[in-house]
């Protein structure tokens, strides 16, 4: 009997696992990172697990996640979908995972998760890192055109040169700059021009290089170009200087930089004389006036103002050049000859009674009062 019941029991516990197996989620199969040439955007899929539930006891979803190596924190899709294509920096190892999500009838509504499943990948490394180009820039001026610059690697063979890739969602296969910057005859720089289908969007752009015999390391990284503006400096730059306060107003730069996209910074100097201007933080703005107190206003000589994207926009970007401009010299003119008029006026008037008073006393001093004189 004791045997039996033995039996029992671990049939019951056999059972239980079985049943707590048949309610845990498998995991997907088979995942794969492809790389289709893009420079940095990398197909990733993945198969269904093995035994999904029937469509109507339960959902089957997916969390996937993926990183560049090094990057601190995943990026998280929950999806139905098998496949995605994701941006990766191609310099460094992608990694992916995914596991499945199930919840319905047949886990008592209840979500319930599988183990994870992963995979990396990294483009075969060609060259020797120092031989990677260095100082790697970008600019998006007025939203019109692009340029980018770098140096040669520190270990660069004589007789390298080097070659700008981009790809944008949008653009059929990688194309190459056509408008290469150059010193000594090797590419240093890059213009893009009509790049507006690339705004906000994941430009990715490899930067490579070859010399007679050598491979060199190449660069790898996306841009946004949104993040990467620089404007115009500020046009029209007024001071209208009124009794009580001063009035700044400008215009936002013409060409393509969206004006709902612009913030300014105002400074004001009190010696635009000197030749290092002390200039202040005045104002960080949206809009394009501003009115400074007449308190500070007998100090102000100058105002400059310099925009750029602000943080509906984008994350980040570059401050235009100033502009500027002064008001302050015939001000001070103004008052000084404010303050000279009265000074000579009332000079002039009391010499005019000295005399007047003189001729007077020299007048009855002779004993020849005259009628019409009662004004002395
Ligand atoms: C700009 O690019 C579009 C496609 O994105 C193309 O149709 C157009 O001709 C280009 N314009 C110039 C001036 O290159
Ligand atoms: C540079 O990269 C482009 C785009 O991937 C490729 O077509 C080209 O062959 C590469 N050049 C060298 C020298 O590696
Ligand atoms: C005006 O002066 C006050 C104190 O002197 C200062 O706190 C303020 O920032 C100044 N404002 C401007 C617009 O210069």
């Amino acid at each position: 009997a004791a045997l039996f019941s033995l039996c029992l029991f671990s049939l019951l516990t056999l059972c239980l696992t079985l049943c707590s197996v048949s309610n845990a989620a498998a995991a997907p199969r088979d995942l794969r990172i492809t790389d289709p040439g893009l420079l940095g955007s990398l197909d990733v899929q993945w198969e269904p697990p093995p035994l999904a539930p029937a469509l109507n006891e339960c959902t089957v979803k997916y969390r996937f996640e993926y990183r560049s190596s090094g990057d601190t924190d995943w990026k998280v899709i929950f999806t139905r979908r098998l496949r995605f294509r994701v941006g990766f920096d191609l310099s460094r190892t992608a990694e992916a995972k995914v596991q499945t999500l199930l919840q319905g009838r047949c886990t008592d509504g209840v979500e319930v998760q599988s183990d994870w499943i992963h995979a990396t990948f990294h483009v075969p490394l060609q060259g020797r890192l120092e031989s990677k180009v260095q100082n790697f820039h970008c600019i998006y001026h007025d939203w019109e055109y692009l340029t980018c610059t770098w140096q040669p690697g520190l270990l660069t063979p004589r007789g390298a040169n080097y070659g700008l890739y981009y790809w944008y969602d949008g653009l059929d296969n990688v194309v190459q700059c056509d408008h290469y910057i150059q010193e000594q005859g090797i590419n240093v720089g890059c213009v893009l021009h009509n790049l507006s289908q690339a705004e906000y969007r994941d430009l990715n752009v490899c930067v490579n290089g070859s010399a007679a015999a050598t491979l060199l390391r190449p660069l790898y990284t996306t841009l946004r170009l949104h993040n990467l503006a620089k404007p115009s400096p500020p046009q029209q730059l007024v001071l209208v200087s009124a009794a009580e306060e001063l009035l700044v107003v400008w215009s936002p730069p013409g060409g393509r930089t969206p004006a709902s996209c612009l913030e300014y910074e105002v400074q004001a100097a009190e010696d635009a004389g000197a030749a290092a201007a002390a200039w202040a933080f005045v104002s960080t703005q949206m809009e394009t006036a501003l009115t400074i107190s007449r308190a500070n206003q007998s100090h102000v000589s100058c105002v400059r103002v310099r925009g750029r994207t602000n943080t509906f926009c984008a994350d980040q970007g570059f401050w235009s050049e100033w502009t500027q401009d002064c008001f302050s010299v015939s001000t001070k003119e103004d008052k000084q000859l404010f303050i000279l008029i009265p000074v000579i006026l009332s000079l002039s008037i009391s010499l005019i009674i000295f005399m007047l008073i003189g001729q007077c006393k020299k007048r009855s001093a002779a004993g020849k009062p005259q009628q019409g004189s009662a004004g002395c």
